[in-house]
């Protein structure tokens, strides 16, 4: 199994900021993680919550069972020492996403205070820097 969990904000995707995060939905993008799941043989749970606690909370519970995660922190890569303090304790992979280029954006954007702790980031491919990252946790569960 693996946990894709989804920062603030990001239940709105295709109304909020096309321009920036695209025209798919949060249903599509939790499709595709699902339908990349069934094509890479693993079992892929999706959530998404805006609250800082219940993030840390699933954090906690993929520390205690060894699954492995794909997190878009959402606003919380900037800022949240909570839930970079929850990643520091993994016991398996995880992989930071993010749908924009951070970096190419405004200044506040730049910093992330959990690609410290985790396995790699993937940024800037659209929904498809999910996809990514699930074959990456994938490929290196079999090496
Ligand atoms: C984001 C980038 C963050 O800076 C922003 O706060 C988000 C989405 C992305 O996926 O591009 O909510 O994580």
């Amino acid at each position: 199994m693996i946990y894709v969990l989804n920062g603030p904000n990001l239940r709105r995707l295709g109304t909020r900021e096309p321009d920036v995060y695209g025209a798919e939905t949060f249903a599509d993008l939790a499709e595709l993680c699902r339908e990349t799941g069934r094509e890479l043989g693993v079992e892929v749970v999706v959530r998404q919550t805006d609250d800082e606690a219940t993030m840390v909370g699933w954090i906690h519970e993929a520390a205690d069972h060894k699954i492995p995660v794909v997190l878009n922190p959402a606003a919380f890569t900037h800022y949240s020492y909570a839930l970079r303090d929850a990643i520091a304790q993994r016991t398996a992979p995880l992989v930071e996403v993010h749908i924009s280029n951070p970096a190419a954006r405004e200044e506040f954007r730049h910093t992330s205070v959990v690609a410290g702790v985790a396995t790699g980031t993937i940024a800037g491919f659209g929904l498809r820097s999910y996809v990514l990252a699930l074959q990456a946790i994938v490929e290196m569960a079999s090496e």
